[in-house]
């Protein structure tokens, strides 16, 4: 427990105060005496959600052993994987004498390919990216004498949303799917997409097209009706490869938006077609559905529901409150039926949701 503690601070004090850190504390030692630790990357790194990354990350130790002490060999460094958000440090692994530790939320889908046998070649293999997996990344080295980290910053790119047409539950063939995510600004997801944003804790009991023709559905909470092939185990269902003609819901993605998503409000509410003018007024139009899910996910948070351009009624909540979706987070979306069909009428009354390239 303290050793955790201890490597939080570090890792924390690394982070907050800048590099090169190590060698002016010990001005008086040649650096090239010293061990050192290298992430051979510039920037923040953007993969996509679901895909695998690399973070490469290398150490050279030239530390003189003091007379007497035990001499350092190859694989007697201590390898520490951290991933730092400003919630939580998680230790990811920790090596030793050319062992692995994963912690469990991390087993199976990290690993350090090249070690033990290039011992200095610690770089790390994550797969299956998360959302959550956004964030700094702590390589971390120990010897005796010495503990030194390098970091780096993960922005996990895309979403995954559940889309459901206006003419109702399951009536898309797979080219209508591809053109009601087309039209959202998305992509049909990928299965490894769909297993990603399953990771993040998506859960919806609806079958929906994803991109190698298969069906699926992510469910965190079995029940009656959501069982599939799974019966009561949490995860992923699937129907396999299905007729394109059979008709279901889809999963989309959108990767990135170059604009920003806003929200327009008035005292009288707009009808479908004045959101469009308020949007417009304001040098704008209405966002697509994807468009509100990635502005979601970078934390937009508003307690109104606003039109958006195909027609349906949405609202972001990255913030849990009772009356606001019902204490639950995500975008939330107004059905015209309460069995969670039809979108409300052009006349009824929302805000509005717009986009500006
Ligand atoms: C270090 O290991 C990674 C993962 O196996 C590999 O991709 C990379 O090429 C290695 N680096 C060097 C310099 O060999
Ligand atoms: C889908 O339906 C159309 C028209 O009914 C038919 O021409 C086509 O062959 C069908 N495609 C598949 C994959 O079944
Ligand atoms: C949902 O409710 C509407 C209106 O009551 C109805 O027309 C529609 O068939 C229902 N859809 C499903 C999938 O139950």
């Amino acid at each position: 427990m303290i050793r955790w503690i201890v490597l939080l601070a570090l890792c924390l004090s690394v982070i907050s105060v800048t590099f090169d850190y190590p060698y002016e504390e010990h001005s008086l030692i040649d650096p090239k005496d010293m061990l050192s630790v290298t992430i051979p990357l510039i920037g923040t790194q953007h993969p996509l959600l679901g895909e695998t990354v690399i973070l490469p990350c290398y150490f050279e130790d030239h530390t003189v052993p003091d007379p007497g002490d035990p001499t350092i060999t190859p694989l007697s460094h201590r390898i520490i994987w951290s991933h730092v958000t400003t919630e939580k440090v998680t230790t990811i692994l920790v090596a030793l004498e050319g062992q692995m530790s994963i912690s469990s939320t991390y087993l199976d889908r990290v690993d350090l390919m090249s070690y033990p046998q290039t011992p200095a070649n610690i770089s790390i293999k994550i797969s299956e990216l998360r959302s959550s997996d956004s964030g700094v990344y702590c390589c971390e080295v120990q010897n005796a004498k010495e503990n030194i980290i390098d970091t780096v910053d993960v922005h996990v790119q895309g979403v995954v949303f559940h889309y459901r047409p206006i003419m109702g539950r399951y009536t898309l063939t797979f080219e209508l799917a591809e053109e009601a995510c087309s039209l959202n600004s998305a992509v049909v997801a990928s299965p490894a997409q769909l297993q990603a944003a399953y990771g993040d804790g998506f859960h919806q009991c609806d079958a929906g097209w994803l991109s190698d023709h298969t069906v699926r559905y992510p469910i965190q909470y079995p029940r009656v009706n959501c069982h599939g092939d799974k019966k009561e185990l949490p995860g992923v269902r699937t129907y396999g490869v299905r007729d394109l003609n059979e008709t279901y819901d889809v999963y989309c993605f959108i990767e990135k938006m170059t604009g920003r998503v806003f929200h327009v409000a008035s005292a009288e509410k707009f009808t479908f077609s004045e959101a469009a003018s308020a949007c417009s007024e304001q040098g704008a139009q209405l966002a697509t559905t994807g468009q509100l899910y990635l502005a979601w996910k970078d934390g937009m948070d508003v307690c109104n529901a606003g039109w958006l351009r195909d027609g349906s009624v949405r609202y972001p909540i990255s913030v849990r409150r009772p009356q606001c979706g019902g204490g639950l987070l995500g975008v939330r979306t107004v059905y015209l039926h309460t069995n969670q069909t039809g979108y409300p009428l052009p006349e009824s009354r929302y805000d509005a949701f717009c986009y500006t390239g």
